[in-house]
């Protein structure tokens, strides 16, 4: 993107609240980023106390009005956060559910050596923590709204070294699709955002990462990887009235791989 272009404040006054900022790599960064760059409001969440100190300088960039721990394992933390959406902005536009996690050695083996317990606690985390948050969020998006769920090309078709993460993100994309489904009434859009490999913290724990990498680059019609703000500015367009007729879409941002055989 020409980053000389000053974007237009396509979202101004927006409320965006963007889960899962780990540092300035998260794709959630990116998000948060591009939905400032057009003007909306943002909010962010942080891990654990041993997160804040990395995270809280990029709320601070972004001058988030909401900045609150989220670890969704925690019961009780993802009420909280949504109760000071509530006090602070009395209303919400955008969710980005952002996050992803197993057990290294349920992620790290293959789909056969998954515990139960492992494949149950990366579904949870990863999965089902969406609804949770869609169910939080839909009241509060009183004049609609746009929720977004990171998702991943393992999903559809089997990539190597993906395993657990392959079903989980398979399970993301329907419950986006029902979720989209149960909310269009109420105005609200919600997608699956598929983006192309990228170098973060999440994706260091996946095996033979660099070769994914090397990969999408050479495989890509548009012929490089993608960014983390190609990311956030494909949610900002999404989340404004030019996209208003599009919903329960699996939108791949990965300069074209998808289409290859
Ligand atoms: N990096 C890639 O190549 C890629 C590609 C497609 C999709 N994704 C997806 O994008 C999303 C973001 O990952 P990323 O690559 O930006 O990595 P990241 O490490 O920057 O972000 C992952 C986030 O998940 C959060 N998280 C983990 N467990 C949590 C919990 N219990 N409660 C709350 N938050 C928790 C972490 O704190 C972190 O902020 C994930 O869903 C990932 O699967 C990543």
């Amino acid at each position: 993107m020409n980053t000389k272009i000053k974007p237009a404040p396509i979202l101004e006054g927006k409320k965006a609240l963007v889960i899962g900022v780990a540092n300035r790599h998260s794709i959630a960064y990116g998000c948060a980023n591009a939905f400032r760059a057009v003007q909306a409001d943002v909010g962010l969440t942080y891990l654990n106390e041993k997160a804040k100190k990395f995270v809280e300088p990029l709320a601070n960039e972004l001058e988030a009005s909401i900045f609150a721990p989220l670890d969704v394992s925690v019961p009780g933390q993802l009420e909280a956060v949504f109760d000071e959406v509530a006090r602070k902005w009395k209303r919400l536009d955008v969710l980005v559910h952002s996050i992803a996690w197993a057990p290294k050695d349920d992620l790290q083996g293959g789909l056969l050596d998954c515990s139960a317990d492992g494949f149950a606690k990366a579904m949870d985390v990863s999965c089902h923590s969406f609804v949770r948050m869609a169910k939080l969020a839909a009241p509060l998006m009183k004049e609609g709204g746009t929720m977004f769920a990171m998702s991943y090309y393992g999903a559809n078709k089997v990539v190597a070294n993906y395993n657990v993460m392959g079903p989980v993100k398979a399970a993301l994309e329907a419950c986006c699709r029902y979720l989209a489904y149960e909310l269009g009434p109420k105005g609200i859009r919600v997608h699956a955002i598929s983006p192309g490999p990228l170098k973060t913290r999440a994706a260091s724990g996946l095996k033979d990462f660099d070769i994914l990498l090397n990969e999408a680059a050479r495989r890509a019609p548009l012929g490089e990887l993608v960014d983390i703000m190609d990311v956030g500015y494909t949610c900002a367009y999404l989340a404004t009235p030019y996209a208003r007729r599009l919903s329960g879409e699996t939108l791949y941002v990965d300069g074209g791989v998808n289409i290859m055989a």
